[in-house]
């Protein structure tokens, strides 16, 4: 809620509530009225450099698009935007979190694209009823699990969500053994975990997990000892400039043919033209493809082509659902976002049926139930196989409110 916004309300509460008589004269417009005036501010925290750079902008991009589309005004309101980059750093994240809360005194909080700084936000924003924080990528599960919290919702997934069917994918397959490799943070260790399990109910078994500090690219001594073990597959989670690195290293270290790659749809999306012949072939599961057949998503790419110039993706489809949640429920209370509990309100029971992604619904979570698609690289584009999982749900362990 910005400062000016702040005092209006209250001085409307106070007149409203000493002043009957004048109330319920036709001089003084309503709450709604006064209040459509004072612009809300939506405070952004994604990150603008390093490796995930292109996931921070592909956001923020499509999220400021479909807001534009609407008008650029949110239940009649202007915006004020506040983006701060989280230069992807946990031990920043809560200074900057109470940044935007305390000093810019943000209505939203739009972010992270990280789970270790997600879980740092929830919290903080578990401890607060305002603002609402709307997560537009990071896939911790305990955001939506144990720190699952009234005010906190997701666009995105949890990372249990694309990373389970991944690993019954490589089961049906044929695999028998698996490599899994990531990054030694919330979402690496989380995916690995999900494509295992995943894996286990083929009777697939991990015979090795490799961790790399984050945001760590030197991978030609783990993959020395890939080719060494001689797995029937590989299971890998990366994103943005490390996916694209990790590709390439696999396919120079003449594994590509040899080892099939697999993993959640991260490994592969919105790298597809930089990873180039490192990246054609390699079968992913995600909630999202570029090929997907619906009006929305064919629409929805045309438009982010035209306004930037590059290709859309799974980040761009996050920050465009998370432009459409914020528009919906300021629409739905008339642009009274300060009345948390009906905003709050609408976003739980918020079906999405317009996302390029399809359809989707928010879970009693606060997380999104949709579908798992199963993709493959080719001519630099995810084309779309299949449903890996339909209306997947997470499983939520540890939420209360569940
Ligand atoms: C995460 O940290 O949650 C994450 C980052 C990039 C892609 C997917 C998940």
């Amino acid at each position: 809620m910005s400062k000016n916004n702040k005092s209006r309300r209250h001085f409307i509460a106070g007149a409203a509530a000493t002043t009957g008589l004048v109330a319920a004269s036709s001089f003084i417009p309503s709450r709604f009225a006064i209040g459509a005036m004072a612009p809300i501010k939506v405070g952004i925290l994604l990150p603008y450099s390093g490796t995930y750079a292109m996931l921070g902008n592909s956001i923020t991009n499509a999220m400021k698009m479909r807001i534009e589309q609407a008008g650029g005004r949110m239940g009649g309101r202007p915006i004020d935007y506040v983006a701060v980059d989280s230069e992807m750093s946990v031990p920043k994240a809560p200074q900057n979190t109470n940044k935007l809360i305390q000093k810019e005194k943000v209505d939203f909080l739009v972010g992270p694209v990280h789970s270790g700084i997600a879980a740092a936000m929830a919290k903080i924003m578990g401890q607060r009823k305002t603002p609402i924080m709307i997560v537009p990528n990071a896939g911790s599960n305990a955001v939506t699990g144990p720190l699952c919290a009234p005010n906190i919702f997701r666009t995105s997934f949890s990372n249990w969500q694309p990373a389970y069917p991944g690993g019954v994918l490589m089961g049906k397959e044929g695999h028998k053994t698996c490599v899994t490799i990531s990054w030694k943070y919330g979402a690496g260790i989380q995916m690995m975990a999900a494509g295992r399990d995943g894996f286990a109910t083929t009777g697939g078994k991990s015979v090795k997990d490799i961790l790399l500090p984050f945001p760590n690219v030197e991978f030609q001594a783990h993959l020395s000892e890939i080719a060494a073990l001689k797995p029937d597959c590989v299971f890998a989670f990366f994103s943005g400039g490390g996916a694209t690195k990790f590709l390439k290293d696999y396919e120079a270290a003449g594994l590509k043919d040899k080892i099939p790659l697999y993993g959640p749809g991260f490994l592969t999306e919105g790298v597809e033209k930089a990873a180039g012949s490192a990246a054609d072939g390699i079968k992913t599961t995600l909630h999202y493809a570029s090929n997907l057949d619906n009006q929305a998503n064919h629409k929805f790419r045309a438009d982010y082509e035209a306004a930037f110039g590059a290709s859309a993706n799974v980040f761009s489809v996050q920050g465009y659902d998370t432009g459409s949640l914020l528009l919906q429920a300021a629409a739905a209370v008339g642009g009274d976002v300060e009345a948390t509990a009906d905003v709050i309100n609408v976003m739980e029971t918020s079906k999405v049926p317009d996302s390029p992604r399809g359809p989707w619904a928010m879970s009693k979570a606060h997380n999104p139930i949709q579908n798992i698609y199963l993709r493959q690289v080719a001519d630099g584009q995810q084309k779309l196989l299949g449903i890996a999982a339909e209306a997947l749900e997470d499983p939520a362990a540890g939420c209360k409110m569940a």
